[in-house]
């Protein structure tokens, strides 16, 4: 595939200018019909930290548009739904939840509706909503973010509904990102993905890997870290394959050394890592960089080399538990996690008994497990051997009963100690109680008042549960 010069990977600056100018035009245009009373918008973001990431962006626009944020769908004028299409369940919510407004847009025709995420990005879901949802005003895919003002602007002046699924997939830089927590951020550091392993649909719906510029990525993570970030999350479908296009020699571990170098008290993460490209470089960044968490989100899929083979991952189970034993005897304490694919077409018994044997290895602090799914227009979904529903099924619960017990096991490894937790949120089951969490991704509830939100606070681990842990701040 042509990967064209890097100048090409950007939407020309002039383009994402006029934009803005056009949303500073809906600016004035909503307050002719609205007067002072700022109308409300609202988003609902389904699927990843990518989604998440764009819909920060999505209500930057909305604010330069003169729309204020309400997490009220009902009392909103400006609805927005940012789709998820990684497993069939998340196309099925999409379309239920995209279905929830329309009962708002038929008590006040004035609503504007967009849907925008990687599901409509598909040119048969775009269809779809073409034909049976009319209540939908526009449809954007991942790629046209940077248009929100023209399509706002189009359908407030009752033009034609509009559907944007070319395809361009392209970096828009300085559209404005509005982040609801200021001690958090998600940092994009490139998009889209080449690796096509044979069961998703990421690379047709966000397009081939492009890497932003290190100096506009510099850039941003200093304005956050001025702005108060303690916990940025470095995101990309495969960081590990940064900057190979820009042609400025600077890799991941580069970028993220650049980055440690900023003043601050701050804690970098990433996600995700692909084990092809997982570099000792990277592994000795993070054993030397106190900055950077120690925890490493390194998905293997299977624990079967014909079942990786058949998935298009281009490593086996050897190379993977060298890289993870190299990772365990250079970053001290390091949490590991994965994601993991049961059922995955022509798996065997024999296959899974394997991926039961390397998670017995590995020992993970968590696994994130699916049962695979298959997606329209990728090579796994024509492939022979589908596993059977009960089969599915019985397998993903025996692949429970492996990996919850050694979640519960690496957890208890705090048990008495101290760490040093980013206070982020109050605990949503327990009042009274705040939510952060240490280098682990496990969350950790301890008492505390919301004043101490956004800090970082040393927190003595008094017990140790599956998906968390308790602790009591120490002072
Ligand atoms: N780029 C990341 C993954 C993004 S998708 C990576 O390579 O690790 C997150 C996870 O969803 C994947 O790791 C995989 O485990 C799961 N997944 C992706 N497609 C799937 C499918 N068709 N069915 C089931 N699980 C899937
Ligand atoms: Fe999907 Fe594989 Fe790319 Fe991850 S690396 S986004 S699993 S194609
Ligand atoms: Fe993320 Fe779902 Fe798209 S997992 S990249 S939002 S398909």
């Amino acid at each position: 595939m042509d990967k064209g010069t890097f100048n090409e990977k950007y939407v020309d600056d002039k383009i994402v200018l006029t934009e803005l100018e056009t949303a500073k035009k809906v600016a004035l245009k909503i307050e002719e019909i609205y007067g002072a009373d700022r109308p409300k918008y609202y988003i609902n973001t389904l699927g990843c930290q990518q989604n998440e990431a764009d819909s920060e962006r999505i209500a930057g626009l909305c604010e330069l548009m003169g729309y204020e944020y309400t997490d009220d769908p009902t009392s909103a004028k400006l609805i927005f739904v940012n789709t998820c299409a990684i497993r069939e369940h998340a196309e099925i919510r999409a379309i239920s939840v995209i279905g929830e407004y329309k009962h708002i847009k038929d008590e006040d025709p004035s609503v504007v509706i967009g849907v925008g995420g990687c599901m409509v990005t598909q040119g048969h879901r775009a269809d779809k909503i073409k034909r049976g949802m009319p209540y939908v005003n526009f449809v954007f895919d991942t790629g046209a973010i940077y248009k929100i003002p023209e399509l706002v602007q189009n359908a407030l002046s009752g033009g034609k509904r509009r559907f944007e699924t070319e395809n361009d997939f392209k970096i828009a830089e300085n559209i404005p990102a509005v982040r609801r927590d200021a001690h958090k951020a998600w940092l994009s550091i490139m998009y889209g993905c080449n690796n096509f392993c044979s069961y998703c649909i990421v690379p047709y719906v966000r397009g081939r890997e492009r890497s932003r510029k290190s100096d506009d990525i510099l850039k941003e993570a200093k304005l956050l870290i001025e702005g108060g970030a303690k916990d940025i999350t470095l995101l990309g479908q495969n960081v590990n394959s940064y900057g190979k296009d820009t042609g400025e020699g600077v890799d991941f571990a580069d970028l993220m050394r650049k980055i440690c170098r900023i003043d601050g008290d701050f804690r970098l993460r990433f996600m995700t890592s692909h084990p092809k490209d997982a570099s000792d470089k990277l592994i000795e960044a993070m054993a030397e960089e106190d900055k950077i968490a120690k925890h490493f989100h390194l998905p293997v899929q299977s624990g079967s080399d014909g079942i990786l083979k058949r998935m298009n991952r281009h490593y086996d189970v050897e190379k993977y538990l060298s890289i993870i034993d190299k990772l365990k005897s250079s970053v001290k304490d390091v949490s590991i996690t994965s994601d993991i694919i049961v059922a995955f077409p022509g798996e065997t018994e024999d296959d899974f008994e394997k991926t039961l044997d390397l998670l017995k290895y590995v020992r993970y602090d968590a696994v994130f497990s699916f049962i695979y799914s298959p997606r329209v227009g990728t090579p796994a979904a024509k492939m022979d051997g589908a596993v059977p529903k009960e089969v599915s099924r019985e397998r993903f619960a025996r692949l429970m009963d492996v990996v919850n017990p050694i979640s519960l096991e690496r957890n208890g490894r705090f048990l008495g100690k101290t760490l040093r937790v980013l206070a982020e949120e109050p605990c949503k089951n327990v009042e009274g109680l705040l939510t952060g969490r240490a280098d682990s991704p496990r969350p950790i509830h301890f008492p505390a008042g919301a004043d101490v939100i956004g800090k970082f606070v040393d927190v003595k681990i008094t017990k140790a549960e599956t998906f968390s842990m308790n602790g009591e701040i120490i002072k």
